[in-house]
């Protein structure tokens, strides 16, 4: 008798710290769940895609913007919608340094979904997941590309311009800089080759090629690099004058084969030396990015199934979880320091 109450006790104190164990993660927040929002907004991830759908039907060109978005976002203090903050007198955020301002764009798109997830759930949505949100229906809009994302990231409140120079990788970068960028991130080389495949639709303004790419290589003014195709080389000197600068509004496509759909013809590009930018093309120039590059343009699905494991891997950078950050109201400013804003986030996440 005393025997079976003691591990009837035994038992329901192996039970609750189990329950415990399994609510942990709730309860301290860390990691993301897909379907965060089932019950707090269930319209939260629709009505993303509609603004998005809207979008991309006016100007196909934020699908793009949409997915350089949400890396820029999460390669700088990781993914908490800080790429969204506007600059004012007092800071220089990161959309004003000079991998975001003037090339990084879609904007619009984030804040014309927060409005719809703000009419329909009141302080419930962050930034931050709207943009992975909106990358994956970028995806999907220009390559028929969908994954489910996981969410529960909380908005961050600091943003600083030099910090995208110290995280994201520019394209002169060769491909043990781009492996390195990548793990400073924990990502691998596979998920580097991988990720760049979003360089398979979008542009890039003149400025990024006309030093070193098609003009001044190794600091011969009319030389170009010889790993670009000589008639590709022509081409591109043909809309990019040597002058231009990244300010310059004039762009060139990433992918020349299929420019507007995602795909894996980007690396089929750089198989046969079409690549636009030193960095796209420095992935053959290593035995390890090489293969990876090699076995992507030779199976589509093989790409698309690594590549929608890399976007939530992407996702998943130094997220804010549970009580940390805040929702914001406006994904442009921080909420006002009330504290108010944290009380009834921190509620909210308590209900589960
Ligand atoms: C591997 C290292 C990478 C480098 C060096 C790099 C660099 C760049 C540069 C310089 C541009 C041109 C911006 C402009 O002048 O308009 C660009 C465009 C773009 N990048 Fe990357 N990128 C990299 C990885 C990625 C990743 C991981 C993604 C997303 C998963 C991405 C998505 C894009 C997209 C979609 C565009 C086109 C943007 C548009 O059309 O507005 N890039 N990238
Ligand atoms: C939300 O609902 C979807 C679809 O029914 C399900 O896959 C997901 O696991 C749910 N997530 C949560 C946290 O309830
Ligand atoms: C449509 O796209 C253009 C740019 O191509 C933009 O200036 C305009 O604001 C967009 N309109 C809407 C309603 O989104
Ligand atoms: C400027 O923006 C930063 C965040 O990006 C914020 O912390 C700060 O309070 C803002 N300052 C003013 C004067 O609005
Ligand atoms: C939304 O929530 C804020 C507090 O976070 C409150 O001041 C405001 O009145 C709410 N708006 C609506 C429409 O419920
Ligand atoms: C989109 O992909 C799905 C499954 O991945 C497929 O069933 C469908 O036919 C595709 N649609 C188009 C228009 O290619
Ligand atoms: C940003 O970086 C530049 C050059 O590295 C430096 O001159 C400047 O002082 C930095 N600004 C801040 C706010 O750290
Ligand atoms: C890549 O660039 C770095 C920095 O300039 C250099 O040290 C390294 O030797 C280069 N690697 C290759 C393989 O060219
Ligand atoms: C990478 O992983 C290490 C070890 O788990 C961790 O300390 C670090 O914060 C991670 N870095 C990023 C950028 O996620
Ligand atoms: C050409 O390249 C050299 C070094 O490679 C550099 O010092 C110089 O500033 C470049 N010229 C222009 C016009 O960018
Ligand atoms: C610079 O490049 C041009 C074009 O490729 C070439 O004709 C010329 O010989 C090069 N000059 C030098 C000093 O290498
Ligand atoms: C660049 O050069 C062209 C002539 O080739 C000239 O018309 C243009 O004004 C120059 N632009 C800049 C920014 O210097
Ligand atoms: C392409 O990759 C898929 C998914 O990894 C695999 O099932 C398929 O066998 C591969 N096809 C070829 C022709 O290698």
């Amino acid at each position: 008798m005393a025997f079976s109450a003691c591990s009837m006790l035994k038992l329901i104190t192996m039970v609750s710290m189990a329950l415990l164990l399994l609510l942990l993660p709730y309860v301290h927040g860390q990691g993301l769940t897909v379907g965060f929002y089932n019950n707090t907004c269930p319209n939260a991830e629709s009505l993303v895609q509609q603004a998005v759908a809207k979008a991309f039907a006016n100007d196909s060109t934020v699908a793009p913007g949409l997915i350089r978005l949400f890396f820029h976002d999460c390669f700088v203090r990781g993914c908490d919608g800080s790429v969204l903050l506007d600059s004012n007198s007092t800071n220089s955020a990161e959309k004003d340094g000079p991998p975001n301002n003037p090339s990084l764009h879609g904007f619009e798109v984030i804040d014309s979904a927060k409005s719809a997830v703000e009419a329909a759930c009141n302080a419930t949505v962050s930034c931050a997941d709207i943009v992975a949100f909106a990358a994956r229906d970028a995806a999907a809009l220009a390559g028929n590309i969908t994954w489910a994302v996981p969410s529960g990231r909380r908005d961050g409140s600091v943003s600083i311009a030099n910090e995208t120079l110290a995280n994201l990788p520019p394209s002169n970068f060769n491909a043990s800089q781009l492996i390195q960028n990548f793990a400073n991130k924990n990502l691998t080389l596979d998920e580097m080759v991988t990720l760049s495949g979003a360089h398979s639709i979008g542009v890039a303004h003149c400025g990024v090629i006309t030093n070193g790419r098609i003009y001044n290589f190794s600091g011969n003014a009319s030389a170009f690099d010889p790993t670009l195709s000589s008639s590709y080389a022509d081409l591109l000197r043909n809309k990019c004058p040597s002058n231009s600068t990244l300010s310059t509004p004039i762009t060139v496509g990433l992918d020349i084969i299929t420019p507007n759909v995602l795909d894996n013809r980007y690396y089929t590009g750089l198989q046969l030396n079409l690549a636009l930018m030193t960095s796209d093309q420095a992935l053959m120039t290593n035995v390890n990015t090489s293969a990876e590059v090699n076995s992507n343009a030779n199976n589509q699905t093989a790409w698309v199934e690594k590549f929608k494991k890399a976007m939530v891997r992407m996702g998943n950078i130094e997220v804010l979880t549970g009580t940390q950050g805040e929702i914001r109201k406006n994904c442009r400013v921080v909420n006002s320091g009330s504290g108010i804003g944290l009380v009834v986030d921190s509620i909210v996440s308590h209900e589960y």
